[in-house]
């Protein structure tokens, strides 16, 4: 077969997208989001979501395929989202998928959402290299992962504790008074603070008690931290110096993970970092990130932004690995799984 030609559909959360990728190349990309309408909740909704997905579902596909000038007849595999994530969103674009590829008799491959955020990078910096690390970073997950091989072997080398690093951002940024989500406010304000000003704990060192193996991480009592001294300063009739908050927050959950990385690259022996996950937009982490590689003479691989948060061309890029390994697709009644590991 010539570079298999891959829709991709993801929906696990609020971006309902779907893409075309072509080998490694993305032929199209778009993404529609209900991002908007959970804002004045302050976390998204899983009902609405739900709702905003099977109504996206349809435009969504058909742009993608008009975007690449294709019919579905001429994909040859289609990937979907089969999990993590919210189960009610995942039954949408997963229903969606299993009948799109049923009435095109297209192969369907139900792909790990986690997965796709490594598997993106190959659209900006083509193929892996044997042996990489991974490290995945967004609102639900914070993972330090072993690739061997993208489409069959994945080990976990460390993963959080209890907070994912973009949950605990949010979080604070909640106690700010930023809008959900909170992380790129966080990011913003940071550019203009002191990262030294408030002592920030760097979550779980090395060795520490809980944790399961060395490269765990652990982000809800940097938040706690953070709370207690929002807390205390208001308390006391001071203002909150928020640049400054933010620098110093960012600044300690940039180096934990950055350094943690790295250790993780020396001990596995692994030259290139793969980077994914919306908190991987994060200026202040992509700074740190390519100072400790360049430092530990390891390359790190970090999408452009538009690639780090929720897209389709993640999960067609994914499919195009499995159907370039030759792994089998998946049998036509298999099950989302919003806790996949
Ligand atoms: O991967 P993603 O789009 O969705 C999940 O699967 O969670 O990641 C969203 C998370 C949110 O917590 C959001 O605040 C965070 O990524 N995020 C950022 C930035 N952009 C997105 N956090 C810090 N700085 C950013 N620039
Ligand atoms: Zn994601």
């Amino acid at each position: 077969m010539s570079e298999p030609i891959v829709l991709g559909i993801e929906s696990t959360c609020d971006e309902t997208a779907a893409a075309i990728v072509q080998g490694c190349e993305l032929r199209s990309n778009v993404v529609a989001s209900s991002m908007e309408e959970h804002a004045r909740y302050g976390g998204v909704i899983p009902e609405i979501a739900s709702r905003a997905h099977a109504e996206a579902f349809v435009p969504c596909v058909s742009k993608a395929l008009a975007d690449a000038d294709l019919t579905l007849t001429d994909v040859d595999a289609i990937a979907v989202s089969a999990g993590p994530g919210l189960a009610g969103c995942l039954a949408v674009g997963v229903s969606g998928a299993k009948a799109l590829a049923w009435a095109a008799g297209k192969p369907i491959y139900g792909i790990n959402h986690v997965i796709g955020h490594i598997a993106v990078t190959q659209l900006q910096f083509g193929p892996f290299p044997k042996d990489a690390l991974a490290l995945i970073v967004s609102g639900g997950h914070t993972s330090l992962l072993h690739v061997e091989d993208v489409a069959r072997r994945i080990d976990v080398v460390g993963t959080t504790l209890d907070d994912a690093a973009g949950e605990c951002f949010d979080k604070v940024a909640r106690l700010l008074g930023f809008p959900y989500p909170g992380g790129p406010h966080i990011d913003r304000h940071a550019a203009n603070g002191d990262p030294t000003a408030i002592r920030v704990p760097q979550g779980l060192t090395q060795g520490q008690a809980g944790a399961k193996h060395p490269y765990d991480f652990s982000f809800s009592g940097v938040k706690t931290a953070v709370a207690r001294w929002i807390e205390t300063e208001q308390a006391a009739g001071r203002e909150i110096p928020v640049d400054d908050v933010c620098a110093s927050l960012a600044d300690s959950v940039a180096t934990v993970l950055a350094r943690k990385a790295m250790r993780g690259c020396e001990a596995y022996g692994a030259d290139t970092l793969i980077v994914g996950g919306g908190f991987s937009a994060n200026s202040q982490l992509r700074a740190k990130l390519l100072e400790y590689g360049a430092e530990h003479g390891i390359e790190v691989r970090i999408p452009r932004p538009k690639l780090c948060t929720d897209n389709g061309a993640m999960v067609a890029i994914l499919g195009v690995n499995l159907v370039e390994a030759g792994v089998a697709p998946s049998a036509p009644d298999f099950p989302i799984d919003s806790a996949m590991p």
